[in-house]
């Protein structure tokens, strides 16, 4: 017999009522619902959440949880620089943005990461919980931007190439292989397998994100685009570099852990004949002190073993904003994965064996950390959505310093 019903059986208190009695004894409120001002746990003594807090009150067995207050801005820190408060304005009159939240476990703008631990351990005991596992949670303001997936227009001219022949060119490309990004080329070539299935699935999903990622910092930019110098973290064969570049930016950096990367980057420059983009190996751990208007963090925050200092790093990169696009895994609870293993002779994977691979609140929770100000989910609205970011396991997310 366990001691709860041990307790019902003879009248006796259980452990719980005596922890409940002795709480009260101590005139605290059983549960802290709100975080008190300055106290984030994310380490920055400076943060401090700025959404409403709901009166704190006992929490009684089997009372429903609290309303989910709409978030009425982006709720990083209250303490927002006259900059960050442009951006966020400007992201409100720029863009469609949709300030609903959808938790599965909720009281996230309320609690802090411990006490949203302990929210989530009871959601998961919960059997209805199930229900709610492919649920996508939406607990920023969302960035709607509706498209039609293109292709940039400078990959159909090619001047910096225009003297090889087919065979030479091919011969090229070849020789820089393999590819893992879809590239038009000169003379109909192309860089991975156009007239396959699942290279069609990876052209469809690049296509997205080119909309979802540097169609948003155009768009955001407007014509400041002219004037903005750009990093490119992790660049690989340069695909979002090229086309922020080719968008009219003033000068993009791409960097990448791998010479092979950098080479296709610089080739692919070459061909297209772009000269407002530049390419270099670097570890991203070894980057100067330089600063960039924009900074893309695109798919390496999953590939690194600290990905709080990575994030921070990020932020003093950069000026005004940076653009985090990650893999994200979707239990309702701020964590990181630790997976090992990883094959690091792909052109795609991190320096290490090893990795953590955030949850979305997780995430959310490193922009915090980072010292980011503002943050905002990009979701793209197209006839047949990208599975990943739909589903939430992949998400984009603007981070404003
Ligand atoms: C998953 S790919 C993402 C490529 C591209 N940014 C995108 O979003 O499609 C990760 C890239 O980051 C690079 N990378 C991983 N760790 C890095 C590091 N510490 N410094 C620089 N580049 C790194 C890899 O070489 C690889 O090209």
């Amino acid at each position: 017999m366990g001691v709860r019903s041990a307790a019902v059986a003879t009248g006796r208190s259980s452990v719980r009522d005596l922890w409940k009695r002795a709480r009260r004894r101590a005139g605290r409120p059983l549960r802290r619902w709100a975080r008190p001002a300055g106290q984030n746990p994310a380490a920055r003594p400076t943060k401090a959440r700025v959404t409403p807090s709901p009166a704190p009150g006992p929490e009684t067995a089997g009372a429903a949880p609290p309303p989910e207050p709409a978030p009425a801005e982006p709720w990083l820190t209250a303490d927002r620089s006259d900059a960050a408060r442009r951006w966020v304005d400007e992201i409100g009159q720029r863009f469609e943005v949709d300030r609903t939240v959808v938790a599965k476990v909720p009281g996230h703008l309320t609690r802090s990461s411990q006490e949203q631990f302990k929210a989530w351990t009871r959601w998961r005991r919960d059997p209805e919980s199930v229900k709610q596992l492919m649920l996508a949670e939406y607990l920023l303001p969302r960035i709607v931007r509706r498209f039609e997936r293109s292709w940039p227009s400078y990959m159909e001219h090619t001047p910096g190439h225009a003297d090889r022949s087919r065979e030479e060119l091919l011969a090229l490309v070849t020789r820089l292989g393999p590819w893992r990004v879809p590239f038009q080329l000169a003379h109909g070539l192309t860089t991975t397998n156009f007239g396959d299935f699942r290279d069609g699935v990876l052209r469809q999903r690049y296509l997205f994100r080119r909309e979802v990622i540097t169609g948003t910092v155009a768009e955001l930019l407007g014509e400041r685009l002219a004037d903005t110098t750009v990093l490119d973290v992790g660049c690989n064969a340069g695909f979002f570099s090229l086309d922020l570049a080719a968008r009219g930016a003033k000068h993009v950096h791409g960097i990448d852990l791998r010479p092979e990367n950098i080479a296709q980057a610089q080739f692919l420059k070459d061909h297209y004949g772009i000269d407002n983009v530049s390419f270099a190996v670097s570890d991203a751990d070894d980057l100067p002190n330089d600063q960039w208007d924009v900074v893309l963090n695109l798919g390496v925050l999953y590939h690194v073993t600290a990905p709080l200092q990575f994030l921070h790093q990020t932020f003093n990169l950069c000026r005004g904003f940076a653009v985090v696009d990650t893999n994200c895994h979707t239990e309702p609870v701020s964590a990181y994965f630790v997976l090992s293993d990883k094959n690091v002779d792909r052109p795609t994977e991190g320096r290490e064996p090893y990795e953590l691979h955030p949850t979305y609140r997780g995430a959310i929770e490193t922009l915090g950390y980072a010292g980011f100000s503002a943050a905002y989910d990009v979701v793209g609205i197209t006839e047949s959505p990208h599975d990943k970011y739909a589903l939430g396991h992949r998400r984009c997310l603007v981070a404003v310093k």
